[in-house]
């Protein structure tokens, strides 16, 4: 099994490193404002628990379930909610936290979906930022790293729904995997 997941692109101590950065970036930014942290589930599920953990001010902490249509390596461009926020983020100072932007539809999605509730400002971070696949002009205004155009799991991200439990981030072999 271990082959399928390949060399890590980036080690469990190169992710909570870089964690513990934005988490610091971000608690000097939001010093003093009413934070709203919004995990995008399931992907963000691990970099969010870690991310929150790492950002120490008293933040409110909400979920959106989202999943694009089928199951397809890439994305299928049409994002459905499945289960939206539990509270009010009205006049609330939002950070929506995902695993990564790749061709910026679902981040588009997402913050279009987010500002329908006029929180009062609305930024995005994301883990990783594969730049080269943009279909929509948009940028996370936090990101974690920069990748190739490479398909990756682990630390919350899958392929059909598995290895998101790999605790680090591997290029995955589509043709190799097990499905
Ligand atoms: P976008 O809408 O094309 O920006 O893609 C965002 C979603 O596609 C992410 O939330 C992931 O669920 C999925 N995705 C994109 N690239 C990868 C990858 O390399 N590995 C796993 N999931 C990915
Ligand atoms: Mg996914």
């Amino acid at each position: 099994m271990e082959r399928l997941y390949g060399k890590p692109l980036l080690n469990q101590e190169d992710i909570h490193k870089r964690v513990r950065e934005l988490g610091h970036q971000i608690a000097v930014d939001y010093e003093g404002k009413d934070l709203v942290m919004i995990g995008i589930l399931k992907g963000a599920y691990n970099f969010f628990s870690d991310l929150t953990r790492a950002v120490m001010l008293p933040v409110r902490i909400d979920f959106v379930i989202a999943t694009s249509y089928g199951m397809a390596a890439t994305t299928s461009g049409i994002v459905r909610i499945i289960s939206d926020l539990t509270e009010d983020i009205t006049g609330k100072d939002v950070l929506m936290v995902d695993d990564i932007i790749d061709s910026g539809v679902t981040t588009d999605f997402m913050k279009k979906h987010l500002l329908s509730k006029r929180p009062s400002s609305l930024k995005t971070c994301v883990l990783l930022d594969k730049k080269e696949r943009r279909k929509v002009a948009i940028e996370a205004d936090y990101a974690g790293f920069s990748i190739p155009n490479k398909y990756v799991v682990g630390y919350g991200l899958d392929y059909q729904n598995k290895y998101r439990n790999l605790p680090y981030i591997a290029v995955l072999d589509v043709n190799e995997a097990q499905t």
